[in-house]
């Protein structure tokens, strides 16, 4: 594998040469990019002589390289590590930060991206740390430590750096992982959908598109290449996961057609309104000129689920037309069945025979900790063969992970 090894001025920059020296013997290939200030803390000349590569830490140079150095770079790695990461770095690789060489090839890496966290233990503590490193957690970065024990300002604590054995175990444990998902193209719908009465007032859900989120990131992690068409999310879209923003139904209906044929895999978790306004006012509706009561008359938006299903069937009827290819549909259901499976099961088979999709996943939203806003989700996932799959109660990530295990290896394979 090719691995970037980024360092930031943090006193186990030391250690540095070492994490090089065993990411050499493990077989991958090295390249490293440093901070101004990591320089200070390690020996450049050490960096270069254990990967054998120069190190670069300047944006502007004379102009040796033929292209544009640390776009180049940045579209190298398989895999980016910053060790050690400094308070300072991941602040930066937070808010999107690009004022050196360093931070401006990890906006601009397609690579899944891992920090292992080193600094005081006040530092790490503190809110804006702790803040930062679960927003990079959000968008798919992987972290690794820190570990907890002695600091080189002389206290003891959480916030020492991983030794470089085990960033080297955590990265080869990532890839000799399987990933069934190479090469394939999954396109996920998630969010809220906003039906617009006029510019400021408009219709929509509780979702926050945290389900659809956590199946972009599996799906990343399992090797696809992820597109997300999204409504209104309260969280963030993971790296390396093309999103594709649609704020209303009809727009929705309009991205999915657009990227359809270039999946191999639609999921469909977007919680997309079923009316809209018939006639939505292009200016702000008054109070003073409506009064006292306002009365709207809403149309269906359009049934995207079911004309996707539709979309791949010969659509004579006789047989004769071509059947154009569609993806391997999933869709998504909330129901409220009162916590009965059985009842929850009964809806999920209704629906998957009118929509016509492949898989369709149920969840009962009347329970806690099943569906809109919660953090944890659990349900059923019916196969258009019959087939079912309860999914047990855990995080959205774990709901997510066992999901795709099961549409993978059913439709797939
Ligand atoms: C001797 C020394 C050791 C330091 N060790 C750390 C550290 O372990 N972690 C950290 O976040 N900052 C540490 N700092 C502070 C950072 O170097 C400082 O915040 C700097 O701005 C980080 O720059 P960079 O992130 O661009 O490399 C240290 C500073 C000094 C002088």
């Amino acid at each position: 594998m090719k691995i970037l090894l980024g360092i930031s001025g943090g006193i186990a920059a030391y250690k540095t040469p070492e994490l090089v020296r065993l990411l050499k013997k493990a077989g991958h290939q090295v390249r490293v990019a440093c901070t101004r200030n990591a320089l200070e803390l390690v020996s450049r000349i050490a960096l270069e002589t254990v990967s054998g590569e120069p190190v670069l830490f300047e944006t502007f140079t004379p102009r040796t390289h033929p292209g544009v150095e640390h776009i180049d770079l940045a579209g190298w790695p398989d895999a980016v590590v910053i060790a050690p990461a400094t308070a300072n770095v991941i602040a930066k690789l937070a808010c999107g930060l690009a004022d050196d060489f360093l931070t401006t090839v990890l906006l601009a890496t397609p690579a899944p991206v891992w920090i292992a966290p080193g600094m005081n233990t006040r530092m790490w503590e503190h809110p804006a740390t702790l803040e930062n490193v679960q927003r990079l957690i959000g968008r798919g970065v992987g972290v690794i430590g820190p570990d907890s024990g002695e600091l080189a300002c002389g206290t003891s604590g959480p916030g020492r750096m991983s030794e470089p054995s085990v960033i080297v175990g955590i990265l080869e444990e990532h890839f000799a992982r399987p990933r069934p998902l190479a090469g394939r193209r999954v396109l996920i719908t998630a969010g809220a959908t906003r039906e617009h009465l006029d510019p400021v007032r408009f219709i929509s859900n509780p979702s926050t598109g945290r389900m659809g989120v956590a199946l972009a990131r599996a799906a990343r992690e399992l090797g696809a290449e992820v597109t997300l068409v999204h409504g209104h999310l309260e969280v963030p879209v993971p790296d390396g996961v093309v999103a594709v923003p649609a704020g209303s139904a009809i727009e929705l209906h309009r991205a999915v057609f657009e990227w359809k044929d270039r999946a191999d895999l639609l999921i469909m978790t977007a919680a997309v309104g079923d009316y809209m306004s018939a006639s939505p006012a292009a200016e702000k509706m008054k109070k003073e000129a409506l009064g006292a009561t306002l009365t709207l008359q809403l149309v269906r938006t359009p049934d995207i689920l079911a004309e996707l299903a539709q979309s791949g069937n010969d659509p004579s009827g006789a047989g004769t037309a071509p059947r154009a290819p569609r993806p391997k549909l999933v869709g998504f259901a909330a129901e409220t069945a009162g916590g009965d499976e059985s009842r929850l099961l009964e809806l999920a088979r209704q629906k998957l025979s009118r929509k016509g999709c492949d898989a369709l996943f149920a969840n009962d939203v009347s329970i806690a900790g099943a569906g809109f806003a919660a953090e944890t989700n659990q349900g059923v996932l019916l196969f258009a063969d019959g087939h079912v799959v309860w999914v047990p109660q855990g995080t959205k990530d774990q709901v997510a992970a066992s999901l795709l295990e099961s549409v993978v290896a059913s439709l797939l394979l």
